[in-house]
C-alpha cells in the first residue's frame, strides 16, 4: 500500500545537545556533512513519500530555510562553476506545496506532536518519522511500506534489558521473518517491568483511528501525550506489527550516539574513509 504522507516532529528543545542547540534546532546538526532531518527526508521521499508535514516550534526556521531555495546561494555556485556542490542543493527541494508546517506551541509529548498534523493528514495512513533515530544500510521505512497492509506499524530492534526505559517496548505474539504481531505497547517500563526486549525505534506507520485516541488527549509518562498510549489503545482495533529493520540504527539523540553515527557514516566515504579508519586506529593503539 502507497503512504503518501509523513510526520515529521521537529518541535523538541534539544537540550542534550546545548549549548549547540541554543540557537540552532537539534534536527539541523550534521552527520558528515546532512544535517539529520535531511537524512529523515530522504529516507521517505525514497520510500515514495509525496506530502512533508513537519511539526515544528519557536526557533526552528532553519529547517524550513533549508528545504527551501538559496537564490543567492545557488547564483553564486552557477557563477563559480561549483555544480556538484549546485546539484546538492537543488536535489534537496521538494515539488512547491509538498512540504507544510505547524506548529505544536507547546512541548506536550510525541502523541501531542502528530496531532498536531491532523489536519494536514486527512483520514489515510501516515509515516512518522524521528530524525533522531537514523539508519544506516537499508533505509528503514521503504522495508515498512513494503510489508504494510493495513492497521498500525512500528519499527522495532533488541535493546539490552537495562536500556528499555529509554523506549516504547513491545509485547511480541507470533512472529513470520521480520514481522511480528504486537499483542501490547508500553512506553519506558523499568527493566523489571519490561514485557520484552523488542523496542520501538522512531518509524511509524499509523492509521487513522490513533489520531482520534490522540485528540483525547490522554497523559501517560512523564506526563506528556505519547503516540505509544494512542498506538496501545487501537489493539484489538486494528491490526499492529512490528518490524525488525535490517538497518543499523544510531541514537543520535544522545552525544555518544551521534558521534558514533559521525563516525559510522564517515567510513561509508570513499573521500573520507582510509584517512579517518587510520587515525582511528592509531588512537586506540596509543
Ligand atoms: C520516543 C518514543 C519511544 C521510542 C523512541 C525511539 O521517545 O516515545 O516510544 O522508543 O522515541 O527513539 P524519545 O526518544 O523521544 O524519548
Amino acid at each position: 500500500m502507497k503512504i503518501r504522507k509523513a510526520i515529521f516532529p521537529v518541535g523538541g528543545l534539544g537540550t542534550r545537545f546545548l549549548p549547540a542547540t541554543k540557537a540552532m534546532p537539534k534536527e539541523m546538526l550534521p552527520v558528515v556533512d546532512k544535517p539529520l532531518i535531511q537524512y529523515a527526508v530522504e529516507e521517505a521521499a525514497a520510500a515514495g513519500v509525496e506530502e512533508f508535514i513537519f511539526v515544528t516550534g519557536r526557533n526552528k526556521s532553519a529547517i524550513e530555510d533549508h528545504f527551501d531555495h538559496s537564490t543567492e546561494l545557488e547564483n553564486v555556485l552557477q557563477a563559480k562553476g561549483k555544480s556538484e556542490a549546485l546539484i546538492t542543493v537543488q536535489q534537496m527541494m521538494r515539488e512547491p506545496g509538498s512540504v507544510s508546517y505547524v506548529r505544536q506551541q507547546e512541548p506536550a509529548g510525541l502523541g501531542h506532536a502528530v496531532w498536531c498534523a491532523r489536519n494536514q493528514v486527512g483520514s489515510e495512513p501516515v509515516a512518522v518519522l524521528l530524525a533522531d533515530d537514523l539508519i544506516l544500510g537499508t533505509p528503514a521505512l521503504q522495508e515498512m511500506v513494503d510489508a504494510y497492509r493495513d492497521g498500525n506499524m512500528v519499527a522495532v530492534m533488541e535493546v539490552s534489558p537495562e536500556e528499555t526505559s529509554s523506549y516504547g517496548i513491545i509485547t511480541p505474539d507470533h512472529e513470520k521473518g521480520p514481522l511480528i504481531t504486537v499483542k501490547g505497547l508500553i512506553e519506558k517500563p523499568a527493566p523489571e517491568k519490561a514485557p520484552s526486549n523488542l523496542a520501538v525505534v522512531g518509524r511509524y506507520i499509523i492509521e487513522p483511528g490513533v489520531f482520534t485516541n490522540l485528540a483525547e488527549g490522554h497523559k501517560g509518562a512523564g506526563g506528556e501525550i505519547q503516540l505509544t498510549d494512542a498506538l496501545a489503545s487501537r489493539i484489538g482495533k486494528a491490526a499492529f506489527a512490528g518490524l525488525k529493520f535490517s538497518g543499523q540504527r544510531y541514537d543520535c539523540g544522545s552525544k555518544i550516539g551521534f558521534i558514533k553515527a559521525n563516525m559510522a557514516f564517515a567510513l561509508q566515504r570513499p573521500e573520507l574513509r582510509a584517512e579517518l579508519h587510520k587515525w582511528l586506529a592509531e588512537q586506540i593503539s596509543s
